[in-house]
């Protein structure tokens, strides 16, 4: 497929950091992850470098994603979604606690390799090891061409163009929205009724406005991370959808500001972190509008009762005795609300570590794509 390198190349162009710029490229990015791939006749997805007939597909019991770090956390967002849209039961794992614990490889798994650069050392033992024992391994990747794109029996491109900057954005999203084509097909060729596969793809089409609307507001998001810059600690809660956004926005903070943070299921706060909460120590809680929506009030009582400053991510603006500050974000399909949930959370991110002057695009101690053990 052709890359439209005017839009996403590796020009910085005028932003001050690739960071900055590959944040905003997201609308074009979902775009091109999207492209092609979405049959609105048959309210599915069309994977064809999966290479795997229809019968195959069905045959599988289980999918097991393995990635490291924002792959990873981008591949429990797919696990949910497979396991909403597809009823497969699905889970994710660190390549690396994958590949040295002896895993036992099962013919009716499908595994999944989540990688960006698709050069990452430990995803690529993690597939060598799965085929070695007979698995079956797709990958989700960004560059063509790179060695876990070779090595794996079939995958989907990101076609996100090059991602020039340490942390992961744009490849952390488009790597969700290639999971949710993927649990779109699993789905439809399982149980996903046609209305329900078409809610999906108008869901999926309507994001790029909307992520849009998202990056309009980070001058408001510069401000919050101004306050949050100035803190040692920073928590981040979220659940279910929500849990695998907070642990990639605590994961943005930490790698790029040098702020500590840490991220909790919202539930698991009474069973320690609780202890933490003080008005030193600020959360970032993602509250989607949705069935759970008393469940994460209730957390956010517990955290202000604490006076805990409260920095919430939702669906509208909550009241005063309950969040500090709201960012307002759009809402999607239910299922693909952690796409647009995790953009504000890189936003913070970037403008945290701008207030605190830090080395953006190449953080200390850390490298693009870890090749070696
Ligand atoms: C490095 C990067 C992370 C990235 C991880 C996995 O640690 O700093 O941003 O998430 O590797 O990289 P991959 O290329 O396999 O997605």
């Amino acid at each position: 497929s052709t890359i439209d390198w005017d839009v996403v190349g590796a020009e910085i162009g005028d932003h001050a950091h690739f960071l900055a710029k590959e944040i905003q490229e997201q609308p074009r990015t979902i775009e091109r992850a999207l492209k092609g791939r979405i049959d609105e006749r048959f309210a599915t997805a069309h994977l064809g470098g999966l290479n795997m007939s229809v019968r195959e597909a069905r045959e599988f019991r289980r999918v097991k994603i393995l990635g490291c770090g924002s792959a990873c956390y981008a591949g429990e967002l797919g696990a949910q979604l497979i396991e909403d849209l597809a009823r497969v039961p699905a889970s994710a794992e660190p390549a690396s606690e994958f590949r040295y614990r002896n895993p036992v490889v099962e013919p009716d798994t499908l595994y999944v390799a989540v990688s960006q650069s698709g050069e990452t050392i430990d995803t690529l033992a993690a597939v060598q090891e799965l085929q070695r024992k007979g698995g079956r391994v797709i990958g989700i990747v960004n560059v063509v061409g790179s060695t876990i794109a070779r090595q794996v029996d079939g995958g989907i491109y990101l076609h996100a163009g090059p991602e020039m900057s340490v942390a992961a954005t744009k490849s952390f999203t488009s790597t969700v929205a290639a999971f949710a084509l993927l649990a779109l097909h699993l789905g439809r060729i399982r149980d996903l009724a046609p209305e329900q596969g078409r809610r999906i793809i108008a869901g999926l089409n309507a994001l790029p406005a909307q992520i849009g609307q998202i990056l309009e507001q980070s001058d408001a998001i510069a401000e919050v991370a101004k306050e949050v810059a100035k803190s040692h600690s920073v928590m981040f809660v979220g659940r279910r959808r929500g849990w695998p956004v907070a642990r990639e926005g605590a994961q943005k903070l930490k790698e790029i500001s040098y702020v500590h943070a840490e991220a909790y299921p919202s539930a698991e706060l009474k069973h320690g972190p609780l202890a933490l909460i003080s008005p030193e120590m600020p959360t970032v809680a993602v509250v989607p509008d949705d069935d759970l929506l008393d469940k994460n009030t209730s957390t956010l009582s517990e955290i202000k009762a604490r006076k805990g400053p409260v920095i919430a991510v939702a669906h509208r603006e909550l009241p005063s005795d309950l969040a500090d500050r709201t960012i307002v974000v759009p809402r999607a399909e239910p299922e693909l609300d952690p796409i647009l949930l995790s953009i504000p959370l890189q936003v913070l991110a970037y403008h945290a570590a701008v207030a605190l002057d830090r080395d953006v695009d190449k953080p200390r101690n850390l490298a693009k794509s870890v090749t070696v053990e």
